[in-house]
């Protein structure tokens, strides 16, 4: 253990007077000090301080569950690109402000692997926003009435990763279409994107009040982005499939 680990320690709990002092004090007390015992110390302070942020962005970003890769059964659908999945759980394209879309049929998984890698960026330090389309455009809504749509925005753009859920599924006003669209538009150079939708890509100008804001916003949807498709069955069928097949071999005894 010496004076620099500690310095560093130091440092990171943003004690900086500590940190430019350490060797003077160090000096005044001349006896070879013992430094392991403080170091100790303040590993367990810059541990509980990081696991306590850790919580603070896992509960500001809203997730509707905590899900994780080692829990997603990937023989259940092995048509889902595991090394694609794997290699956006990598983080790049945060660093990079891109857009991963997870598109596909219902059940297949897109949520959940889209809140593993929300979770896995907590982790990493990212700020994380998440919501369904639906209810970012019930909060938009209820902001503007309101009058603090700003914040709202300011909270979302903030933030390092968003996760927008189930795109499609509801039709938008203009007024919620027009946000969007402002939402979308600034996000370019600020923000990464997962976006997942199991709604046909065809059907999605059919959301919008009006062609043009449907396909500047599509555009905008798909600046760059990283296509995964999730093909295969409903995961949510699964027990109840088995359930089906059991009964029906019971009545045929
Ligand atoms: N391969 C899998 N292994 C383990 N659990 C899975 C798998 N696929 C889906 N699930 C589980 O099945 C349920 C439905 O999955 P999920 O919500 O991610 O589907 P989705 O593709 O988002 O569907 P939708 O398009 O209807 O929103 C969830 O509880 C999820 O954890
Ligand atoms: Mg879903």
């Amino acid at each position: 253990m010496n004076a620099e680990t500690v310095r560093s320690q130091l440092k990171t709990l943003k004690l900086h007077t500590a940190a430019a002092e350490l060797q003077e004090v160090l000096d005044q007390h001349k006896k070879a000090v013992s430094l392991s015992w403080i170091s100790d110390l303040l590993e367990r302070e810059i541990d509980s301080r990081r696991e306590r942020a850790l919580m603070t962005r896992i509960k500001k970003a809203n997730f509707p569950e905590i899900t994780t890769l080692e829990t997603f059964d990937w023989s259940f659908n092995p048509q889902i690109d595991e090394n694609r999945i794997r290699q956006i759980a990598g983080m790049d394209f945060i660093a990079n402000n891109q857009i991963c879309l997870f598109l596909g049929q219902p059940g297949t998984g897109k949520t959940h692997l889209a809140l593993a890698i929300g979770v896995l960026a907590a982790n990493r330090g990212y700020r994380v926003y998440c919501n369904s389309i639906k209810r970012l455009a019930e909060d938009m809504l209820r902001a503007k009435a309101k009058n603090n749509l700003d914040t709202l925005f300011k909270k979302i753009l903030s933030a390092r990763l968003w996760i927008f859920d189930d795109w499609g599924v509801t039709t938008m006003s203009r007024e919620v279409a027009e946000e969007i669209f402002d939402l979308l538009d600034r996000r370019k150079h600020s923000s990464a994107m997962i976006l997942t939708s199991n709604r046909d890509i065809d059907e999605w100008p059919q959301v919008f009040p009006d062609p043009v804001i449907a396909n500047a916003t599509i555009d905008r949807i798909f600046d760059r982005a990283d296509i995964s498709i999730f093909k295969g069955t409903s995961y949510r069928l699964k027990g109840k499939i088995e359930v089906k097949n059991v009964n029906s071999k019971m009545r045929h005894k």
